[in-house]
């Protein structure tokens, strides 16, 4: 009987890497999930789950596809993290072993539960309280000058709003009808760093400490920086905190992105995800360290030995900048990368996000940012100073009817 492999939810890029390794396989996903990317994938089957479907129904719609095609399932991986728990549940049913444990992925995921965690840690609690309606919390905003209310299981900085007021944070719920599960958390204020770890057996290993910065005003990221200009004792205290974060969560096995925050030498948590990173960090990584950490969570999600102390050391630094423009009612007139661009030395990708004749929108998210553009160097500023040549060579307008602006 042939061996299928069960590709459950999505990260398109991932199941390449599983795809890449020679397996066959069937990828299962709710609906509203599969995007054309995952269509795209060259499997056997999909099976296509609704929101309200439990495991027992994906393992039978799978049991009903392996008897067709004459296979037994010999793997069944996920990498996104909204998909860990449904993919253990479905191996658990086939008596195949899961190599991420579910419970610490639903305890980092959820803000509140995550922050709860950090404050296990000390030195002292935050102020924090998890709320669903804004009458919740009027009683508890005294003694704290400022705060950050943010869905307690949200992306790309979506809703994410400093408040000072409780009038404030009913403003920032009433904007985002659509979440129903809140946090309120202090507002902590320091340098931000992303911090990239690999577990392995409960051992938990820092892959590299990104630097990030936000748009001014924002929370939303405007640059990263790979490895990030850190002494070797502030990277000491930055690995030191996330290996206990991920030891209290009970991270097993597989890839974590840790934000944190660094004030007057104290580290605490601003999310874990127990996935990899986001915003083209995976990719910063390969640009300096070599290492295709996309390939790496295939092979340990199939059961294979994977040693995150044996991949090479970072040579250079690796910048990402994001870029964004707004003029309101305009629409984007050009974001015309020239080639000459991408041949510049050191430029090793420019991402357009957005396509001209697309509206403006105000900066509120991850998702509204133009485009996106790498750089690397020998250093930080080697890799801004290619970073500052391409960007004044490419051609981002915005126009607003015949007016041109930006
Ligand atoms: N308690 C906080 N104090 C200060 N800044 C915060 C806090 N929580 C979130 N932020 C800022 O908001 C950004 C987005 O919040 P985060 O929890 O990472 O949400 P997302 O999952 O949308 O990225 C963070 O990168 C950070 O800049
Ligand atoms: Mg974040």
């Amino acid at each position: 009987m042939r061996d299928i492999v069960a590709l459950v939810g999505g990260i398109p890029r991932a199941h390449r890497a599983v795809l890449a390794m020679g397996h066959s396989a069937v990828l299962v996903v709710r609906r509203s999930d599969l995007s054309p990317d995952l269509a795209r994938l060259p499997v056997e089957e999909i099976v296509l789950l609704e929101e309200e479907d439990d495991a027992a129904l994906a393992v039978a719609a799978l049991e009903r596809q392996l008897t067709a095609a004459d296979a037994g399932l010999s793997h069944c991986v996920a990498f996104h993290d909204d998909y860990h728990e449904l993919a253990s549940r479905i191996a658990d049913s086939f008596g195949l072993p899961y190599y991420v444990n579910p419970h610490s992925v639903r305890d980092t995921k959820d803000k509140a539960r995550a922050r709860a965690i950090a404050d296990r840690l000390g030195p002292a609690p935050r102020r924090h309280h998890a709320f669903r309606h804004p009458a919740e919390v009027a009683a508890h905003m005294d003694g704290v000058s400022e705060w950050v209310v943010k869905p307690v299981s949200g992306v790309s900085s979506r809703s994410v709003t400093p408040v000072r007021s409780h009038a404030a944070l009913r403003a920032a719920v009433e904007a985002a009808p659509e979440t129903t599960e809140w946090l309120l958390e202090e507002r902590l204020t320091g340098a931000e760093y992303s911090v990239e770890a690999w577990s392995v057996e409960g051992e938990h290993h820092v892959l590299g400490i990104t630097a990030r910065r936000s748009f001014p005003g924002t929370f939303v990221p405007m640059e990263h920086v790979f490895p990030a200009r850190l002494t070797p004792q502030e990277a000491g205290t930055v690995e030191e905190f996330v290996g206990r974060f991920l030891t209290e969560a009970g991270a097993t096995n597989g890839p974590a992105h840790v934000e944190v925050i660094v004030q007057d030498g104290r580290v605490d948590l601003i999310e874990c995800q127990l996935r990899l990173g986001g915003g083209g960090i995976c990719e910063l990584v390969r640009l300096t360290r070599g290492v295709d950490l996309l390939h790496e969570a295939a092979v340990q999600a199939l059961g294979g030995s994977v040693d995150p102390e044996a991949w090479p050391p970072a040579e250079g630094v690796a910048v990402s900048t994001f870029v964004h423009g707004h003029l309101p009612g305009g629409r984007v007139a050009s974001n015309g990368v020239p080639a000459s661009v991408t041949r510049l030395p050191g430029v090793r990708a420019v991402d357009a996000q957005w396509q001209v004749g697309a509206e403006s929108r105000a900066l509120s998210s991850g998702a509204d940012r133009w485009m996106s553009l790498t750089t690397t160097g020998a250093d930080e500023d080697a890799a801004r100073t290619r970073t500052d040549e391409a960007l004044a060579q490419l051609d981002l307008r915005l126009r607003v009817n015949a007016g041109d602006a930006h």
